[in-house]
């Protein structure tokens, strides 16, 4: 019940569905059954609607498994130390389906995973329950397209369906296709798995050249936001992507290595996934950079001097900071000696975290005193909220990564664009 499990659950009720949305975290199940929802793009009212009408639950009791027709997987599926796979929570949720499961039941995994992953790793999984998939049980790939804070419904994305036997795809598509407009079938499980993990390649490859072309028109005094805006013009062949900070969320920076992964496996490099991953990777050493460079231009060093960082989250308007670039970026301005706050609305504290430890920092407030008091504020993610006017009027010297200061002309000698 997590970023995609909550409105897979709302779009399935919404169909008609009865749907219990079940999770490990004790909190989150609570947090549900009183009509809290744990996601900010996702209004509390939602979840109260569904549960007045007595055909939604949240439980963290895996048992309930047996009174579902349909189980859709949405766990975790985040890279390890080594940058590769960590299918932990698949393994653990498939072979905990798999002591439950009843003859009939469709199986259907969701999270972004390699090719092959559905057929290796779910199915024996299932299968260990003595029960065969295509005759007992079902089981497809369809993954989840879902853009937190976009303005598109799950019902209004098409949907991808792969099955490996006809009698799992003929339920797939016919539960799916009651979940939303249009279903996309495919040849099988593992062409399912390749469609998600190309959309995100899609977008990692394509953030990357638009951050290298970012430093070559910086070289040449080009402005690579005005060199989009105008080629989007074209109403064929060119698609924007928009330079940044360097990559975020639990998507773009760690899918495309789990085709790098299995790809070795058929003695094959994934070039252009290293390659974007080298550029995106590099962003945030290029922001700390920019800093230092803009400060020095006004005889300031690095080290001592207060930086104020705005928006923490991975993405504008989301309260979900998972591998989110500002985070480097605070763990590189803090390791050369700056004396660091943030403002955030979606966070108003910092948790320690897996790999960046800011517990106890609380998010500062935005008065014009208190931003007029560092001597640098950088832009790291341009939350709608921010009264950019305001913050830059206040500011002594302004680095901004997402050219949220666009309009901003007249205070140009302040703004470094980055
Ligand atoms: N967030 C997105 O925008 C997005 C979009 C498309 C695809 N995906 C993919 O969907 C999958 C889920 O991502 P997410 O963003 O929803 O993650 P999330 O962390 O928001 O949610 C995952 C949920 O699964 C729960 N969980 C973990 N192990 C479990 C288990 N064994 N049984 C039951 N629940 C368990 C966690 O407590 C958590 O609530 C990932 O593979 C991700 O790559 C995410």
């Amino acid at each position: 019940m997590g970023y995609v499990g909550q409105p897979l659950a709302f779009a399935a009720h919404e169909s008609g569905f009865s749907v219990i949305g079940f999770d490990i975290d004790p909190a989150r199940v609570s947090a549900l059954n009183e009509g809290r929802s744990t996601i900010r793009t996702i209004p509390d009212a939602k979840v109260s609607t569904m549960l007045h009408d007595g055909r939604f639950h949240a439980s963290a009791n895996l048992s309930e498994v047996a009174e579902a027709d349909a189980i859709l997987i949405c766990v975790p599926t985040p890279l390890s130390k080594n940058r590769e796979p960590d299918l932990t929570h698949v393994r653990r949720s498939a072979k905990a389906i798999g002591e439950m499961l009843r003859p009939d039941q469709l199986v259907c995994l969701e999270s972004t995973t390699y090719p092959g992953c559905t057929q290796e790793i779910v199915k024996p999984a299932l299968e260990a329950s003595g029960l065969k998939v295509g005759t007992d049980i079902f089981l497809a790939y369809s993954p989840e397209r879902e853009d937190p804070g976009s303005k598109f419904r799950t019902s209004e994305i098409p949907k991808i369906v792969g099955a490996d036997d006809e009698n799992s795809r003929v339920l797939a598509e016919a539960f799916y296709g009651r979940l939303v407009n249009k279903i996309v079938p495919v040849a099988n499980s593992r062409t399912a798995e390749a469609v998600k993990l190309s959309e995100n390649i899609f977008r990692c490859v394509n953030i990357a050249l638009v951050n290298e072309l970012k430093h070559i028109f910086a070289r040449m005094e080009i402005d690579v936001w005005e060199v989009i805006d105008a080629a989007a013009t074209k109403p064929f062949g060119f698609m924007p992507f928009y330079p940044g900070p360097g990559l975020g969320g639990h998507c773009i920076p760690v899918d495309p290595f789990y085709l790098s992964w299995k790809a070795r496996e058929y003695d094959f490099a994934t070039r252009f996934i290293e390659l974007a991953g080298e550029v995106n990777t590099a962003m945030p050493y290029h922001v700390v950079e920019a800093i230092a460079t803009a400060l020095n231009d006004r005889k300031k060093p690095l080290h001592g001097s207060r930086v104020l960082v705005l928006g923490v989250a991975y993405k504008k308007d989301v309260d979900d900071l998972r591998e989110s670039p500002t985070l480097k970026i605070m763990q590189l301005l803090g390791e050369r000696g700056v004396r660091l706050d943030y403002n955030d609305p979606h966070f108003p504290e910092l948790q320690k975290m897996r790999h960046y430890n800011f517990a106890g920092m609380r998010s500062v407030d935005l008065s014009p005193s208190n931003v007029a008091s560092y001597d640098c504020v950088v832009i790291a993610t341009d939350h709608t909220s921010y009264d950019y006017a305001a913050i830059v009027e206040s500011a002594q010297l302004v680095v901004d990564t997402r050219n949220a200061t666009r309009r901003l002309i007249r205070h140009r000698n302040k703004i470094v664009l980055c």
